[in-house]
């Protein structure tokens, strides 16, 4: 069995390892450097079955930066003067002391844990593929503190980056959202129920010397009182599962133990005008909309829900991707388990969805929720999310229709429109709009008079939009009406007249 490092902050020569964690950035560790030198399109497609390609095709210059992605991303052993070159020896001793790193077997040196870059920040968390060469988690504790992963990476990517005062980060893990928030917010708690987590943010904020956040062991809400906060974020175990193996992934055989708690809890944790995201799977049942369940669970707290579809995967799929095995056997017991509780729990497929949670306005008529698509954002997408919630408020106002009165409409930027028409028949061509240049790739359906009122446009006065729509044989209203729709989408925008 692989060792793992303690994370213990109390013997650590602070100094020694941040300047260890300095080197590493500037030998160019960081995001970008990695996705570029490993050839990916995103970080998130690092896949241990492309070890053997990235280091016959990708690491053979030896140089600094090829050591540390070898060291701390690849789970790989480099040699002991290899390592001398990375590492002067104050550093590698502050690691080899904190069992950050260990000499193997063969005389190398290798890592016991991963320093992952999360843009130009590095962060410690157990390693990504603990079982390798064989992939899985059948033989792993418990306890493990969860590699940065698809979905932290996912939330990090759409969470808020204003200032704020206070914010919350539960199931923290590495402590990857507190220590993001930690840069633009006053004060920043992260809560872990996992003592090796609890260790590992505690061991990351110390390197990084995040000195605002504060990290307190316990279940979720509990040791939190009823404080309210600007921000709460949260990658909760999420996996729906027949066992309960990994404290990190599952989340019970619906795997809404912990979701469906964090959700109940958020009217007695979020401030008014504060904003709650989280990432999760959520099985899907047919017939069955996710926002309800969402819904249930606020149990009548006026909130506004904002749902990201990021991905989907249907029943056989994920019971498949989830299944482990030691020989071929056990592999299909496995998968058979999976797909038997996906099954009893009537899930025709499982959805990654990044879900954003407001306290509604009463201004703007009753809670809302809206669900969109996208490919998940590869970048910051913070402002695209609180620019839907405006977008959104602004389109149910009663006061829209006085606001367009002798008002402009503009396009919201630069709008790609995908028209399908069927060649020779005389029908209206199906049309979908794009906003081009954002972090989310959403396609928008367009009514007719929508996709005319839009390729029209460029700065319009609305009394304009009107004339042009008689012209069409559309009413003042449903033009209003297909403004509104278009400016739910952040299609286009409108000048607000301060009040
Ligand atoms: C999916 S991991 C997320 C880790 C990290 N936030 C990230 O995004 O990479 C879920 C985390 O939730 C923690 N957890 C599970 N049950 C919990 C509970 N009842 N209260 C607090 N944390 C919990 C696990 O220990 C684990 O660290």
């Amino acid at each position: 069995m692989f060792e793992r490092p303690p994370f213990l902050v109390d013997d650590v020569d602070t100094p020694a390892l941040r300047e260890a964690i300095s080197l590493m950035s500037r030998a160019g560790y960081c995001e970008i450097a990695v996705r570029e030198r490993l050839g990916l399109h995103d970080i998130t497609d690092l896949h241990w079955r492309s070890l053997p390609i990235y280091r016959d095709e990708r690491l053979t210059e030896r140089d600094p930066l090829a050591l540390a992605i070898e060291l701390f991303l690849l789970q790989g052993s480099i040699a002991v003067d290899d390592a001398e070159r990375l590492l002067p020896s104050a550093s590698r001793e502050v690691l080899l002391r904190t069992k950050l790193l260990e000499i193997d077997e063969a005389g190398g040196m290798r890592a016991r844990a991963s320093l992952f870059p999360v843009g130009e920040r590095l962060i410690f968390a157990d390693h990504a593929w603990p079982e390798l060469p064989y992939p899985g988690y059948a033989k792993v504790p418990y306890d493990h503190v969860m590699a940065i992963g698809l979905d932290s990476r996912h939330l990090a990517r759409v969470t808020i980056r204003r200032p704020v005062r206070s914010a919350l980060d539960l199931c923290t893990g590495s402590g990857i959202h507190a220590l993001l928030a930690a840069a633009h917010a006053q004060r920043v708690i992260a809560v872990d129920i996992n003592p090796r987590a609890i260790n590992c943010t505690r061991f990351n904020a110390s390197a990084l010397g995040a000195a605002n956040l504060q990290v307190i062991a316990g279940d979720l809400f509990g040791p939190i009182g009823d404080e309210r906060f600007d921000l709460i974020t949260a990658n909760p175990p999420f996996v729906p599962s027949p066992v309960n193996a990994l404290g990190f992934r599952d989340g019970g055989p619906s795997g809404e133990d912990i979701q469906k708690r964090i959700v109940a809890g958020l009217p007695q944790h979020l401030e008014p005008g504060g904003m709650a995201q989280i990432v999760t799977e959520l099985g899907e049942r047919e017939g069955e909309p996710l926002t309800s369940r969402l819904r249930e669970w606020l149990a009548g707290a006026p909130m506004d829900i904002y749902v990201l579809r990021v991905a989907s995967h249907s029943a056989a799929q994920y019971a498949v991707g989830h299944a482990s095995g030691g020989d071929y056997g056990s592999f299909l017991d496995s998968a058979r388990a999976w797909a038997g509780n996906l099954r009893a729990q009537r899930y025709a497929r499982v959805i990654s969805v990044l879900i954003a949670f407001q306290w509604s306005s009463p201004d703007c008529g009753p809670p809302w929720d809206r669900t969109d698509e996208s490919r998940p954002p590869q970048r910051s997408a913070g402002p695209e999310i609180e620019d839907t919630f405006r977008a959104e408020r602004l389109a149910r106002n009663p006061k829209l229709s006085r606001y367009l009165e002798g008002g402009r409409v503009h396009t919201a930027g630069p709008i790609a429109l995908l028209d399908a028409s069927v060649l020779g028949e005389a029908i209206p061509p199906k049309a979908k709009a794009t906003r081009l240049g954002q972090a989310l790739s959403i396609e928008h359906r367009l009514e007719p008079l929508e996709r005319q009122i839009l390729a029209r446009m460029e700065g319009c006065e609305v009394t304009e939009l009107f004339r042009f729509g008689r012209e069409l044989g559309a009413e003042e209203g449903v033009v209003i009406e297909a403004i509104r729709s278009l400016l739910r989408r952040r299609l286009v925008w409108i000048d607000v007249p301060r009040e």
